[in-house]
C-alpha cells in the first residue's frame, strides 16, 4: 500500500517518534510510505468561496501548503493522522489540513486510516477521536487502529512496540 502520515506537530518530537515508528514498520513489511510535516506548513482555513466545486474543477483557488498535501488524499491507499493534543483537540494545521480536503471531496483511492496522538496527559482525546471516527466515516475509509500516547507513554519502547505491532498488522 501506499501511506501518507500526515504530522500535525509543528515540532519534531513525540508525534514525529509516532510516525516514524509507524513508518519504518510499515516500510519493513513492503509498503511505501511518506511523513508529511503538516505541523510547519502554512495552509489557510477553507474560505467556503466554492471556486473548487465551479470554475475550479476541483482545484483550491488557493495556492498554498495544501498543495502538497492533497496527492496524499488523492493517490495514497491509507492516511495515517498523527497529532499532539492542543487544547483538548487535533492541531490547527491538522484541522485546517482536512478541511481543506472539501475540494476534492472523498479521497478516490483510501480504504484505511489511522490516528496517532500525543498528549501531555491521559484522556484528553474525545474531541479527536470524534472528529477522526465522523470524518473517515464520512469519506468512506476503515479504521485501522487508534493510539494515544500521554506524558511519560511519548517516545516510550512500549509505546512505540504497539505502533510498530498496528503497522505490522495492515
Ligand atoms: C498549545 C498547546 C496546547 C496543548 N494542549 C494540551 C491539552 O489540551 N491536553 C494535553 O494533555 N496536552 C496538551 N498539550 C501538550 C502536547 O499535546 C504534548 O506536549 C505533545 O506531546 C506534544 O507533541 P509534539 O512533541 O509532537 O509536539 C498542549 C501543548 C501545546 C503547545
Amino acid at each position: 500500500m501506499k501511506i501518507t502520515i500526515l504530522n500535525g506537530s509543528p515540532r519534531k518530537e513525540n508525534t514525529l517518534a509516532m510516525a516514524e515508528a509507524f513508518a519504518d514498520a510499515a516500510k519493513a513489511n513492503g509498503h511505501e510510505v511518506e511523513i508529511i510535516q503538516v505541523g510547519k506548513m502554512k495552509i489557510a482555513g477553507c474560505l467556503a468561496c466554492e471556486y473548487c466545486h465551479g470554475k475550479g474543477e476541483g482545484q483550491c483557488i488557493q495556492k498554498d501548503d495544501m498543495e502538497k498535501v492533497l496527492p496524499a488524499y488523492k493517490d495514497s491507499d491509507m492516511v495515517v493522522f498523527a497529532t499532539p493534543i492542543y487544547y483538548f483537540n487535533m492541531t490547527a494545521q491538522m484541522t485546517a489540513a482536512i478541511q481543506r480536503v472539501y475540494c476534492i471531496g472523498k479521497p478516490a483511492k483510501a480504504t484505511k486510516a489511522a490516528l496517532l496522538l500525543s498528549s501531555g496527559s491521559p484522556g484528553v482525546y474525545d474531541a479527536a477521536i470524534a472528529c477522526y471516527k465522523t470524518m473517515i466515516g464520512f469519506m468512506g475509509i476503515e479504521d485501522a487502529g487508534i493510539i494515544t500516547a500521554a506524558g511519560d507513554e511519548n517516545k516510550s519502547e512500549a509505546k512505540l512496540a504497539e505502533i510498530a505491532e498496528l503497522a505490522k498488522s495492515l
